[in-house]
């Protein structure tokens, strides 16, 4: 049954929603903070929810309390480390294995480290790997699946961090000489907003109306994402303490990707950023055409093992 989602605390009740017919939305990191408020407000609303998380125990719990809370049983869960891109592949290949399409896709699992610069099993940049890649990998693998959608939804959570990275570095976007913790987080965000953007261009482009692209930022919530950067960052627990009574919840954080996931104002919304459920005035200075290219061709590059040919990637051969 599906409900129609009530108001949401923002005065402005922008946030405000009617959600549409059952849909079957993925959502990755849906194992704690904002991707789990996320899944459990998506369920509550009586879409079938497929919800994903690295750690399978963290995951069940999720799963579990989404059954028991709202009595919403049409929820399916998977595993996966999303900054290998080996398992993004293999996950998207369950994902196309067992569902015959998806109307929404949340690219939510984001993760931010500590000072010194590290590297996945893959040789990428672990931040990167996390909160670039995977979106751009992921959401090419599962393209066909929402393009079978009636109307289909790719919502990525990026952040405002983007304009805390500098200036893009297009002859080290792995960060080998000029590593720190805020630039490999600040500038993976940006990057994937940039990424977003392209796929709503280049599915304009194709003529492809039936999907919508948007990227997302929660504003600053509680939740476990700095975990590791404050334990190996001084400086970032210092932030983190100072910055505390201007937080709030995961459930608040989770508002915007919520309302964009399913509701019926954003029905049609594509290659926008927003936050507070409203589209955010962007300094153009954060926008660069040729940047976006530069990016996409990077990500197609160190994606491209694991790439398949699909209308987006005309130029990835099988
Ligand atoms: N909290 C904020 O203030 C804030 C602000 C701006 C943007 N964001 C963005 O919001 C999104 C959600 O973050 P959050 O704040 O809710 O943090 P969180 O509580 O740490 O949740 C992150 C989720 O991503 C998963 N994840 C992390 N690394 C992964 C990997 N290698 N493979 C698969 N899954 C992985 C986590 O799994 P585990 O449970 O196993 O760790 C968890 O489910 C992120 O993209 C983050 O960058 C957050």
């Amino acid at each position: 049954m599906i409900n129609n989602y009530g108001s949401w605390l923002h005065s402005s009740q922008l946030c405000e929603v009617k959600t549409m017919k059952k849909k079957i939305i993925l959502i990755t990191g849906a194992s704690s903070g904002i991707g789990k408020e996320t899944a459990l407000a998506l369920a509550k609303q009586g879409h079938k929810i497929i919800i994903h998380g690295r750690n399978p125990e963290k995951t069940k719990k999720v799963y579990e309390t989404i059954i028991n809370e709202n009595g919403n049983k049409d929820i399916d869960m998977y595993t996966a480390d999303l900054s290998l891109m080996s398992e993004v592949k293999k996950f998207a290949n369950k994902i196309i294995e067992h569902y015959d399409h998806i109307d929404v896709l949340v690219n939510n699992a984001g993760g931010q480290f500590g000072g010194t610069r590290e590297v996945t099993a893959e040789g990428h940049e672990k931040t990167l790997a996390i909160n670039t890649l995977y979106p751009f990998l992921l959401t090419n693998l599962l393209l066909p699946l929402l393009m079978k959608s009636k109307s289909a939804r790719i919502v990525t959570v990026a952040s405002e961090s983007y304009r805390q990275g500098g200036k893009p570095i297009y002859d080290d976007i792995e960060l080998e000489r000029n590593y720190s913790l805020f630039k490999s987080y600040g500038l993976s965000k940006l990057y994937v907003w940039w990424i977003m953007r392209q796929f709503a261009t280049r599915l304009k482009e194709k003529g492809i109306n039936n999907v919508t692209v948007n990227t997302v930022e929660p504003g600053s919530a509680i939740t476990s994402l700095a975990r590791v950067s404050m334990k190996k960052h001084p400086l970032m627990l210092i932030i983190s303490i100072l910055w505390l009574p201007f937080m709030r919840s995961a459930k608040y954080g989770a508002k915007t990707s919520i309302y964009m996931a399913t509701s019926e104002n954003a029905e049609g919304v594509t290659g926008k950023f927003y936050g507070k459920c409203k589209e955010k005035n962007i300094n153009k200075k954060w926008l660069s055409e040729e940047g976006e290219q530069k990016i996409w061709d990077f990500c197609i590059h160190a994606c491209e093992p694991y790439l398949t040919r699909n209308e987006i990637l005309e130029e990835v051969s099988e």
